[in-house]
């Protein structure tokens, strides 16, 4: 099979890594940091004739690109527009889960600040507060500060923190428990349960500092047990795909619940239409067999054959640009990537990397593109020391082992090697 996986980040690498096994994979537009691993190419994913199109980050699904491609009669795997709005708006997210009966906090939509200070009294301490629209991960504060959340609540309606995205705010009761992503792989009707994980989404160790895209994973996650996640699928994802069937929408993908263990059961924080990211960077090295059979079957509607996932446990830690999540400094020469991936048991996921001087591989004038022959623009590896920081998440270093202490030590020895102006990591993941 020709598989052609859509994005840049460390998620697309964790796919195309595991893919490209046993198939031909392509990432567009992709990023120089996976270029030793996998090919990356510039052409859209239509121009690269494909098998099968996987869809990784939210904002092309948001936009309807499963649409467009579905239109002209290529497989792919994530939802369209219809579904993907689970994820766009949290107004629709939280409606559906009213319909479907899933478990989720109480909620109001805000526009004025009125409105808002009303929702605030009515579910009182600790305040939740939500962009509507997409934010990467970062639209939420959670606070028990009234006046932080009034001055949150001000900045965001005036479009000040999030532009459009945050001029609609959703604002909800707080919940509290530990934390669980859970991947349903999806053909329309049915759903497969992928092995769980558990995302860091805090800056800094001891889950303090701003909420992030996500600072690092793990895989099992061992204090959750099989009963739980049964009760997620039953409670939350089959009433989800049953209620957005009955919308006339069928969601062919990867379907995302991050989930409170609150103390009376599991309630749904949010959904998210993709894979998690960095979640993706321990549950797939985790898969070792039959994930494009099982991506294929979801993307026809078809009966999805079941996945080899091997007892290993991993761990991800996410190396971040100085100033981020604000605002993540580009341009810092990064060592240390060659030396760290010929460690046993370590990889290193390439995210906001660019080459030295050299435009990211979608910009690349078309003078600078070979070509391989069958309409592809192959980008020859970047040498360790010629890349550079490009984003806020840099690269995302996965130890895997037989326990997760082992996963733990491996994935640290990596990142130990590893080095650029200003890096910031957490030294707590899956302690
Ligand atoms: P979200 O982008 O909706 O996943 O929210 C980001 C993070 O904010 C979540 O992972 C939770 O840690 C926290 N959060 C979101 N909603 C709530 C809530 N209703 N109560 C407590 N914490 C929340
Ligand atoms: N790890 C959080 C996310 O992918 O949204």
């Amino acid at each position: 099979m020709r598989i052609v996986v859509v994005g840049q980040g460390a998620r697309e690498h964790a796919f195309a890594r595991n893919l490209s096994a046993h198939h031909e994979v392509i990432v567009t537009p992709g990023n120089a940091g996976m270029r030793a691993d996998v090919e990356v190419s510039s052409l859209e994913a239509e121009a690269l004739r494909p098998d099968l199109v996987v869809i990784g980050p939210e904002a092309p699904l948001v936009d309807g690109l499963a649409d467009r491609l579905l239109a002209s009669g290529i497989n792919v795997l994530g939802p369209g527009a219809a579904g993907a709005q689970l994820e766009g708006s949290k107004a629709f997210l939280k409606q559906l889960c009213a319909e479907a009966k899933v478990p989720t906090a109480a909620f109001g939509v805000a526009t004025s600040l009125g409105e808002g200070l009303e929702l605030f009294d009515r579910f009182g301490p600790p305040y939740v507060i939500k962009t509507d629209g997409l934010a990467a991960g970062k639209g939420v504060l959670v606070t028990s500060d009234r006046a932080e959340a009034e001055e949150d609540l001000a900045a965001k309606l005036a479009g000040l923190s999030f532009g459009e995205a945050g001029t609609r705010v959703v604002i909800e009761e707080g919940m509290q428990g530990r934390e669980l992503s859970v991947f349903a792989l999806c053909n329309g009707r049915d759903f497969v349960l992928l092995p769980s994980a558990r995302d860091y989404k805090r800056l800094g160790d001891g889950d303090r500092g701003p909420n992030t895209g996500g600072m690092g994973s793990i895989s099992p996650v061992e204090d959750v047990s099989a009963a739980v996640l049964d009760e997620v699928g039953s409670s939350m994802i089959a009433p989800t795909l049953e209620r957005l069937t009955a919308l006339g929408i069928e969601y062919r993908g990867i379907l995302y619940a991050g989930v409170m263990l609150t103390d009376s059961g599991p309630k749904l924080v949010e959904y998210n239409v993709r894979f998690g990211d960095p979640e993706a960077e321990v549950v797939l090295p985790r898969i070792t067999g039959g994930l494009a059979e099982a991506l294929m079957a979801a993307a026809l509607g078809e009966q999805i054959p079941s996945l080899r996932v091997s007892d290993q446990s991993a761990i991800t830690v996410v190396l971040a640009a100085a100033g981020y999540p604000e605002n993540p400094e580009r341009g810092a020469t990064i060592t240390g990537i060659e030396a760290a991936r010929s460690l046993e048991g370590v990889f290193v996921f390439g995210a906001g990397v660019a080459s030295r001087g050299g435009q990211p591989p979608d910009r690349q004038p078309p003078d600078r593109q070979g070509s391989d022959g069958h309409g592809s623009d192959r980008q020859s590896p970047v040498r360790d020391g010629e890349l550079v920081t490009n984003g806020g998440r840099v690269l995302a270093v996965t130890g895997l082992g037989a326990t997760l202490a082992e996963a733990r030590s491996r994935a640290y020895r990596g990142v130990d090697l590893i080095d650029f102006d200003g890096l910031q990591y957490r030294r707590d993941i899956g302690s």
